[in-house]
């Protein structure tokens, strides 16, 4: 989609259709009540019949507007003169999508300039319908034989609003359409099945992202790299699998050289069948998401690069396979990681832990003012907090209220559990200085107990997005893009 900002001027308008807040007192906007002028009275006599419904979003279409060139007009209920709260906002946009596209028209305006959401800049407003109109547009069409351009009509968008906002639209148009490209590159990449999307795979699409572009720069960890590294654990998984395991390392620098980076790692399994720990097979078919943290990872690069933001980020994809074969690790196995301390691996399917915590060994050489990592780590994350936060872990009061915040502004957000020293306990090994798995009782905990012992050295947060990254089945089986949002915002507040 295309999106403009232009001074809103109804009166001279030839819009194909025309979206115009009304509030849901049914009191109309300035923009509506000048039309409903031009149009004598034609606005009222419809709100006068009840035909727009008071439920914030809902919306209406308007046929033949009388003493003007505009085609079709669109009145969507946006709430409290006021404002409304962010969660209502996404709820009048992700509508208003919908009736925009139930519609025969290439184009549609959108006036924005008497939408307001309670602490919220005109800016912000733009970028989150940019974000969720694309968002309720995209479909995963690369391995279907339809391209997208026959698929669908509406392609371009105009924000009318005043000239005092014209600059804040800009800047948000600049925003929407900088996180929207993001996201649907983590959507397409996640999307993309265990056959096609390989770590190898992986790796050229972060590869093509860097490409002829002066900001960012990629290299890649073959294994005979990580096996003089000592990255016993990360080969652990991958040693199983006949594609070759990767760390793929993208460097986006927008500020001097000396400037502390910000560093992403994203857990990349490719496919996750568990290995020799077998998974069953209902669950096993979404495992093609495994690698959803790498794809937001690279999506959250594509997002800041694209605007050049003045900051330094390293973005981090620990990228492999988890299959069971001859040469696969067994259950019982001991390795070495890249720390110095060793693993006893008792369950092969609790693979995320062991690539990403040689990742988070390797990326202490970048000196990071603060580490993410983002991770598709557990089932019992989706127990805890369903689809609706994504759970946080830090070792850092300040770095998790920061992702906390970001995760509110964004409209993708965390919940914090504790990492306390009591849950360590469940990691102890009776071999080695620890094992992969800490028991029946609380999982995601001591999944993330296990990383900490990795990332001792820096600030550091994990998100594990099991339960948001993806909805595994059904009619709208997909990646979310979360949480490429939340890690943009992040890192606009370090700015
Ligand atoms: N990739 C899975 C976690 C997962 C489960 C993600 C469901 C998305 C949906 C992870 O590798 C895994 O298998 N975790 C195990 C850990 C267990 C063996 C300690 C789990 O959650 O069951
Ligand atoms: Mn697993
Ligand atoms: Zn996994």
């Amino acid at each position: 989609m295309k999106y403009a900002a232009r001074i809103e001027s109804l009166a001279t308008s030839k819009a194909e259709c025309i979206a115009l807040p009304i509030y849901d007192s049914l009191d109309m906007s300035a923009s509506a009540a000048n039309l409903n002028r031009i149009s004598d009275g034609q606005i009222s006599r419809i709100l006068k019949n009840g035909d727009l419904r008071k439920e914030v979003g809902s919306t209406v279409v308007i046929h033949d507007v009388a003493n003007c060139d505009i085609q079709r007009i669109i009145l969507f209920n946006a709430g409290p003169k006021a404002g409304v709260t962010s969660k209502k906002f996404i709820v009048i946009i992700k509508k208003l999508i919908i009736a925009l596209q139930s519609l025969s028209i290439k184009s549609a305006s959108v006036s924005v300039r008497d939408v307001k959401c309670e602490g919220r800049s005109s800016e912000w407003l733009i970028e989150r319908t940019i974000e969720y109109f694309e968002s309720g547009t995209y479909e995963y069409l690369e391995m279907k034989g339809i391209s997208k351009v026959e698929r669908t009509l509406l392609n371009k968008i105009n924000f009318l609003c005043s000239r005092e906002l014209l600059n804040a639209v800009r800047a948000g148009i600049k925003r929407g359409k900088a996180l929207a490209g993001g996201m649907q590159l983590a959507k397409n990449l996640a999307n993309a099945p265990g056959n096609i999307c390989t770590p190898s795979y992986l790796a050229k699409k972060a590869r093509q992202l860097c490409r002829g572009k002066t900001n960012l720069s990629l290299s890649v960890l073959e294994e005979r790299d990580m096996k003089k590294l000592g990255m016993g654990a990360f080969l652990a998984v991958s040693q199983g699998s006949d594609e070759p395991g990767k760390l793929v390392i993208i460097n986006y620098q927008g500020a001097r050289k000396t400037k502390q980076p910000h560093v992403l790692v994203g857990k990349g399994i490719t496919f996750d069948t568990g290995g020799i720990s077998l998974k069953p097979p209902p669950s096993m078919p979404e495992m093609i998401y495994d690698m959803s943290g790498a794809a937001s990872v690279l999506g959250t690069l594509s997002c800041i690069a694209e605007q050049e933001l003045p900051i330094n980020v390293i973005g981090v994809l620990a990228a492999a396979e988890n299959m069971p074969s001859g040469k696969a690790t067994r259950p019982g196995d001991i390795i070495k990681t890249m720390s110095g301390q060793t693993v006893e691996i008792l369950n092969t399917d609790a693979e995320g832990r062991l690539v990403l915590c040689d990742a988070l060994t390797y990326i202490d050489k970048y000196k990071p003012a603060s580490v993410i990592d983002v991770a598709t780590l557990t089932g019992a994350i989706i127990t805890s907090l369903g689809s609706v936060a994504s759970g946080l872990f830090s070792n850092d009061d300040q770095l998790a209220e920061q992702i906390i915040s970001a995760g509110e502004v964004a409209c993708d957000r965390v919940w914090r559990l504790p990492i306390w020293e009591e849950y360590q306990t469940q990691i102890a090994s009776a071999f080695a200085d620890m094992a992969n798995i800490g028991g029946k009782e609380a999982g995601s905990i001591t999944a993330a107990c296990y990383l900490a012992r990795f990332a001792k050295a820096y600030r550091w947060a994990h998100l594990d997005i099991a339960g948001t990254a993806f909805q595994g089945s059904g009619p709208s089986k997909g990646c979310t893009g979360r949480p490429v949002a939340l890690l943009c915002q992040y890192l606009y507040d370090q700015l």
